[in-house]
Order: C-alpha cells, then sequence, then structure tokens
C-alpha cells in the first residue's frame, strides 16, 4: 500500500491576498509577435480527462513546438536577451553564459545563434547527454558540472563575472541578481495571455485552476503575476514538483524559502533545489497549493496524453500527474475550489522531444 508523506501536498490556510505586482508590458506580446517561427501553441480541449477528474472542462497548453523549439523556454530567453542587448553595443559579439537543466540553455544557445552572438552554457550531472548535444548543435560551448542545478548556476554566474564582454542570462534570481530573471518571467506572459484569447475562442470561462511545473518557480512566478487576483482573474494556482526536487513545497510548508538537496528525476527541467529570490514571495502569497509527483506518476500521464494526441514529456506531463494527485481527496478539491463545472488548464510545459528522459515511459 502507497503511503503518501504529508511534505507531498501543502494549500494555502487561508485565502491568498491578491498581488499587487504590475502585469507585464504588452510590449512582449508584440516583440514574440515580430519573431520569424512566431504562432500561438495550442490549447487542446481533453473531455475524457475531465469525466475522469469530475469537473466539466480541461485543457491542456501544449508547448510542444515553441519558436522551433520543443519547450517554452524560449519565450523568456527570447525577451531578456532582447533587453538586454538593447542596452550595449553589440558592434562586437557577446558571450551568452547560463546553467541549465535542458530547456533553458537550449533556448538561449538558439537565440544566440539567430542573432550571430556566442553562447556558453553550464549543464548539471542530471542532464541527458542527448539534451547536452542538442545545446552543442545549436553552436555554443558546452561545460559540464559533476553536480546538481545549483552548482552550475553558481559555475555559470562566477564564469560570466570573471570574463569580458560576458552576460549571464539566468532563470532564476537571487539579491543582486534580478533583472534578467525579471525580464524572463515577463516573457513567459505570452504563454498565458494565449490561453485567454483560446479560452475565449473556445467559449470557455476563466480557468477555476491552472497546474504548472515549477522547477524554481519562474514560470509560477509568471502564472501569479497573470492570474494574481485582480478582477475576474483569481483562477486557483497549483505548483506542481517532483518528490526529489520540492524546493517550492519545501518552502510554502516551512514559510520561509529553503534550498533542498536534490536527488534523480526524469522530469530534469524541475531538478532545481532553490527558488528563485523575485519568485518567492509571489509564491507564497500567490499559490493556492503545492504537490510533489513521483516519475511513475509523470511517466502515466504522459503516456496518456500521448494517447490522446499530446506530446508531453516528464516536466510537461507533471502538470496531469499533479492535479490527478490533488483530485484524490475531497480536502483537496475543497482547498483547489475545484466542483463538477470547473475548468481546468494544464501547463505541458515540454514536448518528449524536449526531454530523453521520457524513454523511461515505455519501461
Ligand atoms: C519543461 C519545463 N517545464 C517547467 C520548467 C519550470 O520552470 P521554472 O524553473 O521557471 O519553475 C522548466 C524549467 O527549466 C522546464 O524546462
Amino acid at each position: 500500500m502507497f503511503e503518501e508523506p504529508s511534505a507531498r501536498w501543502y494549500a494555502r490556510p487561508a485565502p491568498r491576498t491578491p498581488i499587487a505586482h504590475p502585469s507585464a508590458p504588452a510590449a512582449v506580446r508584440e516583440f514574440h509577435a515580430s519573431l520569424s517561427g512566431y504562432s500561438p501553441t495550442r490549447l487542446v480541449e481533453l473531455p475524457d480527462i475531465a469525466r475522469e477528474l469530475n469537473v466539466g472542462r480541461v485543457f491542456v497548453k501544449d508547448e510542444s513546438a515553441r519558436l522551433g523549439l520543443p519547450a517554452f523556454k524560449a519565450l523568456g530567453a527570447s525577451w531578456a536577451i532582447h533587453r538586454a542587448l538593447s542596452e550595449r553595443d553589440t558592434s562586437t559579439p557577446v558571450t551568452l553564459v547560463t546553467a541549465t537543466d535542458g530547456n533553458h540553455g537550449r533556448a538561449v544557445a538558439r537565440m544566440a545563434r539567430l542573432l550571430g552572438q556566442h553562447a556558453h552554457v553550464f549543464v548539471s550531472a542530471g542532464v541527458h547527454p542527448a539534451a547536452a548535444d542538442a545545446i552543442a548543435g545549436e553552436g555554443a560551448r558546452v561545460t559540464r558540472v559533476d553536480g546538481p542545478y545549483d552548482d552550475a548556476v553558481r559555475r555559470a554566474a562566477t564564469v560570466a563575472d570573471e570574463t569580458a564582454d560576458a552576460l549571464l542570462v539566468q532563470d532564476t534570481a537571487w539579491p543582486g541578481y534580478e533583472r534578467v530573471p525579471g525580464w524572463i518571467v515577463e516573457g513567459y506572459s505570452t504563454l498565458f495571455h494565449e490561453i485567454d484569447d483560446q479560452l475565449a475562442a473556445a467559449g470557455a470561462p476563466h480557468p477555476d485552476l491552472v497546474a504548472v511545473p515549477v522547477g524554481v518557480g519562474s514560470l509560477a512566478q509568471a502564472a501569479v503575476t497573470h492570474y494574481g487576483g485582480s478582477a475576474g482573474r483569481d483562477s486557483a494556482l497549483l505548483a506542481v514538483e517532483p518528490v526529489a526536487a520540492a524546493c517550492v513545497l519545501s518552502s510554502l510548508v516551512r514559510g520561509e524559502r529553503l534550498s533542498t538537496a536534490t536527488g534523480r528525476t526524469t522530469m530534469a527541467g524541475l531538478n532545481c533545489g532553490t527558488p528563485s529570490a523575485l519568485a518567492w514571495p509571489l509564491l507564497r502569497d500567490g499559490l493556492t497549493a503545492g504537490v510533489a509527483v513521483t516519475d511513475e506518476q509523470t511517466a502515466r500521464a504522459g503516456r496518456d496524453l500521448a494517447a490522446l494526441g499530446v506530446s508531453s514529456g516528464p516536466c510537461g506531463a507533471a502538470s496531469l500527474a499533479g492535479v490527478r494527485a490533488a483530485v484524490r481527496t475531497e480536502d483537496r478539491r475543497a482547498a483547489l475550489g475545484l466542483h463538477p463545472d470547473a475548468t481546468v488548464v494544464l501547463l505541458s510545459t515540454e514536448g518528449t522531444a524536449a526531454n530523453p528522459h521520457h524513454e523511461a515511459y515505455e519501461q
């Protein structure tokens, strides 16, 4: 019999306070729309999953093909690099430096190539060799770090500091390093605006629940900013993390930003040990609940989504796994305000092509 430790679930004890945080500028959407290869990714309705979860309608945002890459991350990297370079003299190329669990590094490397810049990407130990090869295939210099994601971030920051003409493009913030990650979070806003338009076109109401896969929490920060309680937009927000790397869940339980040890997981993009310092106050005040899921749970979700025609890598499928775990008891349903007519949106943040760990689906 499977026993679930309490640290796999957290629900805020009190209704959340509306988040008074400026929404992302309209210029972000205009910028993305101007990029060659931009088109909104699909929002797919899943009636079978709605029946299973006993809710009204379920939609999945399918990020398996975003700006020519198999994950959502290029939305943030493209806008942040555009903003950062617009402040510099770019007559000589700069080196864009970053650390990654996979997808962000590939997005930075791709942008560097398109813009005629250099890229140096530090990959952490858990990154699949094929994912590292994909980054090198974009023309980036790749350095493997023999340690977890947090170590790779420290290495990248040190090297960027010591290198002339380097620009650190990191998707997590710490005290003193906030501007670039702030732009990355702004970049993610396009995904949520697309969902608004697509739900309206489908005749669906505003979502009652949005499930977000979480690594350092920057994407969840963008979700809180978008749905943060302004009139008519107060959706419940569920953060989903791997059991092996639940730094936001642990921080929510303790009420303070904590670093946690990370382990092995197929959800490579979520294998992070420290919440972003910029994201944390918004996550603390703006998330409705957090849940941690196992690799087996996401593998099952990934197979079920594939059967419904949606390519979803382990990080992307975590959303469905998380909602399944969250509808299991009446207490959890109530914490999320789920009712039989509720509309649920799952963010599937990567396709199977983004994360070679999906091979585990077959086992
Ligand atoms: C596919 C995928 N989903 C979700 C995330 C989580 O984003 P964040 O680290 O902003 O929480 C990542 C991060 O790299 C990712 O690659």
